[in-house]
Formats: C-alpha cells, sequence, structure tokens
C-alpha cells in the first residue's frame, strides 16, 4: 500500500488515501468527527458509563494512523481513566508518513504533539507505557493470524470497508474478535451494512443501530451477550 496522499477532510482534520484501494483511512467528513463519535462516545464512554467503572480494555482492528489511539490517552489523561489498549496493524505507515498528520495540532490537551509521536515511537510487539494509566502493546500482525491471549471490553473494529477488503469482515474474523471480548463487551464499527448485521447475530451478538456520525446515517454496535 503506497502512494499513499494525505487528504484534509471536512473538520479540518487530515486522512490518508491509498489509490490503489481507492480508499481512505477515515471519513472524508471529518476523520476527528467520525472517530470521536464511533469510537469514543458509542464505544469508550458507552461502556464506561455503562458499567460505572474507571478502566477499560480495548483492541483495534487497523491501527493506521493512530488516531484512535490519540483520542482514547488524551480522554484517559483528561477524566482519570485506566486503559489498556492492543492494535493490530498489517501494513503499519511510516514515519514519514505519521509525521505530517495534524491530529496533535488540531486535538486539545497538554502535549498532544508529545503524546502522538510517544504512540508512533513506541515499537511494535511489546507494551509500552504512555501515560500511567495508559498501557498500549501495538501488534503488527494480520488479523487472519492474530489470536487474543486475553479479553477485552471493547472492540473498535476500523478495517477497510467491506467493498474494499471484503476478507476483514468473514465471519471468521468476527468470530476472532467474538473470542476476544469479555461476556457483555461491546464492538464498534462505522459500517451499518445488512450482511454485517446479520453475521455479528449470527455469532450471538445483540446488534443495535446508531446515529452515525455527519455524512453516515447508521453505525453499529454489537454486544456479546
Ligand atoms: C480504516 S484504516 C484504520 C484507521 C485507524 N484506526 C486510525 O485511527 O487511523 C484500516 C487499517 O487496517 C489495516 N489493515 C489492512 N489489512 C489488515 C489486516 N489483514 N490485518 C490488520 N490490519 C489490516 C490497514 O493497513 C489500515 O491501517
Amino acid at each position: 500500500m503506497s502512494d499513499k496522499r494525505l487528504v484534509v477532510t471536512d473538520d479540518g482534520s487530515h486522512t490518508l488515501y491509498i489509490p490503489e484501494l481507492n480508499e481512505t483511512y477515515h471519513s472524508t467528513h471529518g476523520a476527528i468527527q467520525e472517530s470521536k463519535h464511533i469510537f469514543m462516545e458509542m464505544g469508550l464512554l458507552y461502556f464506561l458509563e455503562r458499567e460505572k467503572i474507571e478502566e477499560a480494555s480495548i483492541l483495534e482492528i487497523g491501527f493506521g494512523t493512530g488516531l484512535n489511539a490519540l483520542l482514547c490517552v488524551l480522554f484517559a489523561k483528561a477524566e482519570n481513566k485506566s486503559i489498556h489498549y492492543e492494535s493490530l496493524e498489517a501494513f503499519p505507515l511510516s514515519e514519514e508518513e505519521t509525521s505530517k498528520l495534524n491530529y496533535a495540532q488540531i486535538l486539545e490537551g497538554e502535549n498532544s504533539t508529545g503524546i502522538f509521536q510517544q504512540i508512533h515511537a513506541s515499537p511494535w510487539n511489546e507494551q509500552s507505557r504512555i501515560l500511567p494509566k495508559f498501557e498500549l502493546f501495538k501488534h503488527e500482525i494480520k488479523v487472519q493470524d492474530y489470536s487474543a491471549k486475553e479479553k477485552f471490553d471493547i472492540c473498535f473494529f476500523d478495517a477497510f470497508a467491506p467493498s474494499k477488503q471484503p476478507e476483514m469482515w468473514e465471519v471468521d474474523v468476527l468470530k476472532k474478535v467474538w473470542n476476544a471480548l469479555k461476556i457483555h463487551g461491546v464492538f464498534v464499527t462505522y459500517c451499518a451494512k445488512g450482511q454485517l448485521k446479520r453475521d455479528l447475530k449470527s455469532i450471538g451478538f445483540e446488534v443495535e443501530s446508531l446515529p452515525g456520525p455527519p455524512g453516515k446515517m447508521q453505525m453499529v454496535r454489537a454486544t456479546k451477550i
């Protein structure tokens, strides 16, 4: 996946465009806006409020630019929450690519530039501590080859679209996520396709269709019951 182009989305935040897939890493209606809505509000905040607890473990499928990880670190820091964050990525971006992204400049938070650099500088395949209460483990691996050694509270499922990378949305991959979640664990994704909802239900998830971020009617949240 070479020759990526930097694109400014509608909220002023960057995303990357991959010509060979004709796909972007985020919604062009607003990358930060999309990540905040789908993964933070409908995923992490929902879980913490529902459980009335101060800590969560997150498994992300598709580390990409590290935007979701950055939002979680800034949230953990501002709200004094404990987060264990693991993320899978088959094709890590280069330092040259991540250093151009403007997320840290846009997002509020003390030292967000330093935190974003720390997230990217942390080594692959070992645990790093970004904050006293934030652990990060970036796995350089294909999701198809991954098997979870522990169970997570939340899965941020952030693969490229099913039309672009159908293998990421196959039932076998979704079953892997089911196995990696605790009972009552929460799966969130921007995709709201009928096939995905049917597949999640067939695995055993309780599926909700929720309002999506600007530019997207719906998103999906599914709970392991
Ligand atoms: C939509 S982007 C992720 C965006 C990311 N969460 C962010 O905050 O920037 C999808 C990511 O999945 C990665 N990917 C593609 N195939 C994969 C695979 N088989 N296993 C794991 N990751 C994969 C891509 O390289 C890309 O970084």
